[in-house]
């Protein structure tokens, strides 16, 4: 399930912290991925333990989690603080798939990656290439949003971003542990869900969508594990 959350954060918001990455010392992207990743990533991130990249990424999670689509889409049971990522001068990242587990920096935990997600820092018209594709059941899909929006989808799913052949592409990922692992049954979850919220726009509460809540949070209640 592929889905698109508009202006997760505003367009002062994005010009606030793209001030702030001006002045980073961006790392090799490779820091972070296993021997396939290593093979076809070309890109710069900030280290997982900078000071900025930190406090800019704990106020983005903020942001993300105070969403509505956000969280009826992810389910997220935690997330690994957001990394921050710039490819330019032709740089990419190849097809792969997402290392399934990741070490959550300063303890011991680790996560189990379900959803991934994608949130744009630079509009696309600053820069040419640099789509994200994700392929699917149904095909390949490319992505390229609006500063500020953000895309998520199952972290389960092949991937790339294309070579960035003119400007700056600028974003931040992180990834996310969800109470239900699987995305057939996350898929459920947020259709019935939005399907409730709006019968319950059209026409009010009635013991009808009384009763389709219920079955909602009884689904969740076996699809979960927390
Ligand atoms: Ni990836």
């Amino acid at each position: 399930m592929l889905i698109h959350v508009p202006e997760v954060l505003s367009k002062p918001e994005v010009a606030e912290i793209r001030k702030h990455l001006a002045t980073a010392d961006w790392a090799d992207g490779r820091a972070t991925v296993g021997h396939q990743g290593a093979q076809v990533k070309r890109n710069r991130q900030l280290p997982v333990d900078s000071p900025l990249g930190l406090e800019l990424g704990e106020f983005i999670l903020k942001r993300i989690y105070a969403n509505p689509l956000f969280m009826a889409a992810a389910l997220p049971l935690r997330s690994v603080p957001p990394l921050f990522s710039i490819y330019s001068g032709g740089e990419h990242y190849g097809f792969h798939i997402d290392g399934a587990i990741r070490q959550l920096p300063f303890n011991q935990l680790s996560l189990r990656t379900d959803v991934s997600s994608t949130l744009f820092l630079s509009e696309p018209d600053e820069y040419e290439g640099g789509e994200l594709e994700v392929q699917d059941t149904y095909g390949c899909h490319e992505v390229k949003l609006p500063a500020g929006d953000l895309i998520l989808y199952p972290s389960s799913s092949l991937h790339q971003v294309t070579p960035v052949t003119q400007g700056e592409r600028v974003c931040s990922v992180f990834w996310s542990q969800s109470m239900v692992r699987s995305d057939a049954q996350r898929a459920q979850l947020y259709q019935l869900d939005g399907t409730i919220q709006q019968l319950r726009g059209r026409i009010g509460e009635c013991p009808e969508l009384l009763s389709l809540t219920g079955h909602y949070h009884n689904l969740l209640r076996q699809w979960s594990d927390l």
